[in-house]
Formats: structure tokens, C-alpha cells, sequence
């Protein structure tokens, strides 16, 4: 059976046919996935009813799993419900109850439901992620996703030229900030540095340029904070204006992987205090730096 891809939206996201993701995939299969991941930034594949072991096989055929990240006393409560290389994106903690209200994991996890990329506020940002759907609540929690090629490509001209070479400073004290959660220890404030991310990235085998925003974004560097603030805002409300934006409505089974390098997302509200959502990610380490990248 060969591999198909049929658009499910005007700019981006594409649903592949044709693929067993629990099975070991061909170099053709991979190229094919590839080369779709390339122009729809966003593949959706359907019916997949996969376990942990068969979705980190899966996420291998195309790079190297990222590091996860969340230090401290996080990472040591939270970390126990999944095997390695498994992140977890549920309401639930390590003994499958729902995490309570007023705990920091989850205030956390809550801060996902900003416009985000994930690990972008890494030295090196994440390639691409895989978000498998194993409990899915009756109502909500759908994962929108924007096009930030479409978003760069809108631009106009001036606003290119000036955004062409600005760098930014990404870290998760921004993006937890944004919703009141500062109270950090001092070991996550030293963990959470802010790293510098360019603010325009270029694809590598496509060549496109894509705006690299993310909630974990809080400073251009040589800006002010408010001018700062105001102008990454900005860019924001463009780029995820209804035109360039999937929302994804997930169904049992379904498994989707998206470039963090061309997208952004954010999770939706569902009722997180009666009902389980159990998704998992794996995550594809990127490859240098953005601010390596010639602009
Ligand atoms: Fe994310």
C-alpha cells in the first residue's frame, strides 16, 4: 500500500493513508512522511492505536528523540506515570488520579494552552513532535496549530525587513508568567535561562522563512521588555489569525506530528477536573542552534 496525503486545510496539514505506525517503516515510507512533513508542516494519521514502545519506534524513523527537559522536583513527581523518552500531556499524575487544582504541575501543563513551540526555550528547539491521543475527553481539547510560513509569508514588507534579524529570548519564566505562575525554585530559575532564538528561521529543504514565535518568547534582545512585548504580540495576532490556523479535533487513535520549526500550538480547555485526557508526546531533538542560521 503506498502512502497518500490529502490536504485538510487551505495552507497546511495534510491526513496520511497508507501507514501502519506500528510497524517498522520502509525508506520509501519514510522519504514519503518526510517529504510531507516538508509541505503540510502538519501530518494527521488516523486509526492509530499504538503503545509507547511502537510510538518511540516510530518517532525514531526520523531523528533522534530530544532530551526532556523539566528539571527539579518536576520532572522527579512527574515523570513516573511514563517510561523514557515518553512525555506526559495528561491531566493525570503518576498514579492515573487527576492532578489536583492547585498543584504546580499542573499549573505547568496549564500554560500549554498558549501559542507555543515546543522547546523553544532550549538552546536547540525540537524538530518535531508526536502527540498520540490514548484518553480523549467527551468534550474540548482540541490542538490548534498555526502555519508561521503562511504568518511570515503575510507579512508586509517593512515588517519582513524588520523582524529579518532580530533575536529573541525564550524561556519557560515567560511563558509560565504569562498565566501568574512565577513562583519558581531557584533551581528552575537557573534551569529556565533564557536562551536566544532567532525570530525569522528558514527551512531547510523547503527554503521557506517562518516566524519563530512561542509563549516562551518574552524579550527581543536590544528592546525593551514592553516594546518587546508589544511587538511579539503583535506578530501573534497575526500569525494565528483564522486563515493560517488547524483545529484538531482528536478522535481514538489518532497520532499527530508537527514542525516546531513552521508551526505553532496550543492545547483547548476541556473539563480538566471530571473528565481524562491521556495524550502522549515524543520529541525529535533539532539539529543546531536557529541562531546559527544564516538570515
Ligand atoms: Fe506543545
Amino acid at each position: 500500500m503506498s502512502v497518500t496525503i490529502r490536504p485538510l486545510h487551505p495552507v497546511f496539514v495534510g491526513e496520511v493513508a497508507g501507514i501502519d505506525c506500528r510497524h517498522p517503516l520502509s525508506p520509501d515510507e519514510i522519504a514519503a512522511i518526510e517529504a510531507g512533513m516538508d509541505r503540510y508542516a502538519v501530518l494527521v494519521f488516523r486509526d492509530q492505536h499504538i503503545t509507547d514502545d511502537e510510538q518511540l519506534v516510530f518517532t525514531r524513523h526520523f531523528g533522534e528523540l530530544e532530551a526532556y527537559r523539566t528539571p527539579g522536583h518536576i520532572r522527579r513527581r512527574e515523570a513516573q506515570r511514563l517510561g523514557p523518552g515518553m512525555a506526559d500531556f495528561s491531566n493525570l499524575d503518576k498514579d492515573g488520579n487527576i492532578i489536583a487544582a492547585d498543584d504546580r504541575v499542573w499549573f505547568f501543563k496549564l500554560a500549554d494552552r498558549l501559542w507555543h513551540s515546543d522547546s523553544s526555550f532550549g538552546p536547540v528547539p525540537a524538530k518535531y513532535s508526536l502527540l498520540s491521543a490514548r484518553i480523549l475527553p467527551s468534550w474540548g481539547g482540541n490542538t490548534d496549530f498555526a502555519d508561521m510560513r503562511a504568518a511570515y509569508d503575510a507579512l508586509d514588507r517593512r515588517t519582513k525587513a524588520e523582524v529579518e534579524h532580530l533575536v529573541c529570548l525564550h524561556s519557560l519564566i515567560y511563558s509560565r508568567a504569562a498565566i501568574g505562575f512565577a513562583e519558581l525554585s531557584d533551581e528552575e530559575m537557573a534551569a529556565f535561562r533564557p536562551v536566544r532564538q532567532r525570530l525569522v528561521r528558514t527551512h531547510p529543504v523547503s527554503g521557506r522563512k517562518s516566524l519563530f514565535l512561542s509563549a516562551h518568547a518574552g524579550e527581543i534582545e536590544g528592546w525593551t521588555v514592553p516594546e518587546s512585548r508589544m511587538f511579539m504580540r503583535d506578530l501573534s495576532e497575526h500569525a494565528t489569525q483564522r486563515d493560517f490556523v488547524y483545529s484538531h479535533e482528536w478522535r481514538p487513535g489518532d497520532l499527530v506530528m508537527w514542525d516546531n520549526r513552521q508551526t505553532m500550538h496550543r492545547a483547548s480547555r476541556f473539563d480538566d477536573r471530571r473528565e481524562i485526557r491521556d495524550m502522549r508526546r515524543t520529541t525529535l531533538a533539532g539539529d543546531r542552534p536557529t541562531i546559527e542560521q544564516a538570515a
